[in-house]
């Protein structure tokens, strides 16, 4: 696909739509925008646009269309498979001034927001008045609704609550060529024609720009338990996992640290409250949440037992909200510990749950053999593993070149055990060059021709997803 460069002709264009304020060409708004939180990628745009209502984003997109320049969508930049990369320069149009929180339908238990609404934000306005909209990814005091919905996000909650395409009803969105649609209806059922709601999410603003979303919500629920259960082996945390489902139980949050996941973390955000005997392998960070405490109590001991048979420590009841506080923050902040840590990939396995002990033995066996150390945590109730390879003192040569092998090589492992090569962080820019893994050439075509139905100049977040 051949774009045009941007002349002052085309600046002057966008001046004339948006103002001259929120056309940006200065280095530092061009910087901040060449990056998200992706490894340390650095792809520079020729123009920042700020639009700030659907009638700029149509103009904007039509002129672009017209012109054939490509169009980065950007939320809040912190994806982490190079989403709001802008790999081909152009236009990245910045969806910050989308901020606000358009209807709360308390009556229908539905919300309609823009997307460049941080999610706890939208949160916690939801909570005061008794709403709960529960995905919640780890970068949720940063992130905006719009990036999740294109990532498909999900977060700790999602082993109960499910992710953020279980809440998505309609959504409102600028095509390539400019034309506004509706994708769908404010119902909670929808059997009209082909679902184009589920086909937007987790489009990775490859399709279209959102600039409305319609979010089904569920009541408030009052309280919740968390306990941090410590074990001598890793492998026997992920076997646990499953136990605790097969015996009834489905926590609010079942999440998995490896030793050195928790370790760099309490280390990253310099937390002493949690010891840490030299003989634990791995943590189980584990919640319920209901309506009733005294159920709370009983499904959480009955949990403590479970886990009893599984080679564990001694297990922390988180006894206060700064407790709880604390071992989130910890659990939250693993992505940018291991990040602070060093150059790393951060992979984004997901297998059917009971495969969580055989992945996590791939993992270790692939690394001894192709040399890398990884420090695994994640959704681990989900089957969803992150994988974070540290270069560590791998050379250059070998994480250039080998280490994708071996990367070829667990994925091929999770599409054998029935799983997928990315669970909530998307395909993006770095994980494309592996679609071929998750689908053969058949459904590699028909994505090809959906991309092209919505976006037949290609213009739209060039470069993700599928390769060229
Ligand atoms: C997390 C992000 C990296 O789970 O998905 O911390
Ligand atoms: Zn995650």
């Amino acid at each position: 696909m051949l774009f045009n460069k941007i002349t002052p002709e085309h600046v002057a264009c966008f001046t004339q739509v948006l103002g001259e304020k929120y056309v940006l060409a200065d280095q530092e708004n061009l910087d901040r925008c060449a990056s998200d939180e992706t490894e340390d990628l650095h792809y520079l745009p020729e123009v920042v646009l700020q639009p700030g209502t659907t009638t700029e984003v149509s103009a904007i997109m039509r002129y672009c269309y017209e012109q054939q320049l490509p169009v980065t969508p950007r939320g809040a930049g912190t994806g982490l498979s190079g989403g709001a990369l802008p790999v081909l320069g152009g236009v990245v149009l910045d969806m910050k001034r989308f901020n606000k929180i358009l209807n709360v339908d308390k009556r229908n238990f539905q919300v309609t927001t823009e997307p460049g609404v941080i999610t706890q934000v939208l949160q916690e306005h939801l909570k005061a008045e008794g709403l709960f909209y529960p995905p919640d990814p780890a970068s949720k005091g940063s992130c905006f609704i719009g990036g999740n919905v294109s990532e498909n996000s999900g977060g700790p909650r999602a082993v109960k609550y499910g992710v953020v395409k279980d809440y998505v009803l309609n959504l409102e969105m600028v095509l390539a060529n400019g034309d506004v649609i509706w994708t769908g209806a404010n119902v909670l059922k929808n059997a009209t024609g082909y679902n184009l709601t589920q086909l937007i999410v987790g489009s990775e603003g490859t399709l279209g720009v959102l600039t409305k979303v319609v979010l089904r919500l569920i009541p408030a629920v009052k309280y919740d338990l968390l306990m941090l259960v410590p074990f001598r082996s890793a492998v026997e945390a992920c076997k646990a996992v499953n136990a605790i489902f097969l015996a009834g139980y489905t926590p609010s949050a079942l999440e998995f640290m490896e030793r050195d996941a928790l370790e760099w973390s309490m280390r990253y955000v310099q937390s002493t409250g949690i010891h840490l005997p030299d003989n634990i392998a791995a943590h189980l960070l584990i919640e319920v949440d209901g309506n009733h405490m005294d159920e709370l109590y009983r499904d959480a001991e009955a949990i403590s037992q479970i886990v009893q048979q599984y080679d564990v420590d001694e297990v922390l009841f988180a006894d206060s909200s700064e407790q709880k506080q604390m071992l989130w923050t910890l659990r939250r902040k693993v992505g940018e510990a291991v990040k602070s840590n060093s150059i790393y990939k951060e992979e984004d396995t997901v297998v059917p749950r009971a495969e969580l002990p055989e992945l996590l033995q791939i993992i270790k066996a692939l690394g001894d053999e192709y040399g890398f150390k990884s420090v695994c945590y994640g959704h681990a109730g989900d089957g969803n593993l992150h994988v974070n390879i540290v270069k560590g003192d791998m050379s250059d040569e070998d994480w250039k070149n080998k280490l994708p092998l071996g990367i070829r090589k667990l994925f091929k492992e999770v599409v054998r055990m029935g799983g997928t090569i990315s669970g909530e962080h998307g395909i993006g820019l770095v994980q494309k060059e592996y679609m071929d893994i998750a689908f053969d050439h058949v459904q590699m075509g028909l994505m090809r021709q959906i991309k092209q139905v919505f976006d037949p100049k290609g213009i739209l977040n060039p470069g993700k997803i599928l390769t060229s």
